[in-house]
């Protein structure tokens, strides 16, 4: 049958949705499979109806957040990766946090400011450096790491673009970890090392000086362990499918959940493709098992 390969879209990521979707549909095209280009910023959602299964491969809101999973949804067309729940939980990076604190996952203390919320509480609480993010993006658009107090108001300002409420949240040195999940499978940890002063949007996507780090240096049992939190932080937000799941260690060793990404990035840039290849899994195979998640 034909299969839509969704790239593009309306959010901040259409660029690196696009970049995403173009690997995708010419792994797809490799194996064979009937695969087109599909730009929900271009033609009439009611026209994916008349494809057999979509290949998700959008970011952010709009894409990667419940709301064309619903449309497929209604329409009767199956679909990669999360359904509707687990995409909005894992587009919402507070209620994330919500759920991992109450099922007692390891997650950074956090405050959520809206507008006339006093900063100083929360400096107050959290003490600096902190990390302000808008509650739901990827790819660190709008997030900035503040170290002086006075920057933290002009940071707020920068993530309210995105949203009225900005998520606040504690700042953990480190190092970074993300971990990928393939069905059942997980993929072997990365570490990364960024050059820049956190893995900001430049660090992920035109820096040379990001380092991936295959395998991530922890012991054995420390990696199944990271990647059995990893698996419950996924499913806890209702995650299937495929995705990968962002962590920070801390000085003692303790992780940290940061956020689930439902359709991370499938760049040349990116750390699913980089994971999936560490495993044996070359690109092919690896799109191609993630079209399989759209039979359930
Ligand atoms: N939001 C980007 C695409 C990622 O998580 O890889
Ligand atoms: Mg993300």
């Amino acid at each position: 049958g034909r299969v839509a390969v969704l790239m593009g879209g309306h959010s901040a990521e259409r660029e690196i949705s696009l970049a995403s979707g173009t690997e995708c549909l010419a792994a797809l095209r490799a194996r064979g499979v009937a695969a087109e280009a599909f730009d929900p910023a271009e033609r009439p959602v009611a026209a994916l109806a008349d494809y057999d299964r979509a290949f998700i491969a959008l970011h952010g809101p709009g894409g990667e957040d419940g709301v064309i999973q619903g449309a497929l949804e209604a329409m009767g067309v199956p679909y990669t990766g999360s359904g509707v729940l687990g995409s909005a939980l894992g587009m919402d990076k507070w209620r994330s946090k919500w759920i991992w604190q109450a099922m007692g996952l390891p997650t950074p203390a956090f405050h959520v400011l809206r507008p006339g919320d006093d900063p100083a509480v929360v400096i107050a609480d959290l003490g600096l450096p902190l990390f302000v993010k808008p509650l739901g993006e990827g790819s660190s658009v709008g997030t900035a790491r503040v170290e002086r107090a006075d920057d933290l108001s002009a940071a707020t300002e920068a993530a309210r673009a995105y949203g009225d409420a900005v998520l606040v949240e504690r700042c953990i040195e480190g190092p970074e970890y993300t971990v990928a999940l393939l069905d059942e499978e997980i993929l072997p940890a990365i570490r990364i090392e960024a050059g820049e002063a956190f893995y900001d949007f430049n660090a992920k996507y035109r820096s040379e000086a990001t380092r991936m780090l295959i395998p991530c240096g922890l012991p054995a049992d420390a990696e199944a362990a990271m990647g059995d939190l990893v698996q419950r932080a996924f499913a806890a937000i209702g995650a299937s499918g495929w995705g990968r799941v962002d962590l920070m260690a801390d000085a003692g060793g303790a992780l940290w959940l940061l956020e689930v990404n439902t359709i991370p990035g499938m760049t040349d840039h990116s750390l699913v493709p980089a994971a999936a290849r560490a495993r044996g899994i070359e690109m092919e195979e690896l799109v191609w098992r993630i079209l399989l998640t759209s039979w359930r």
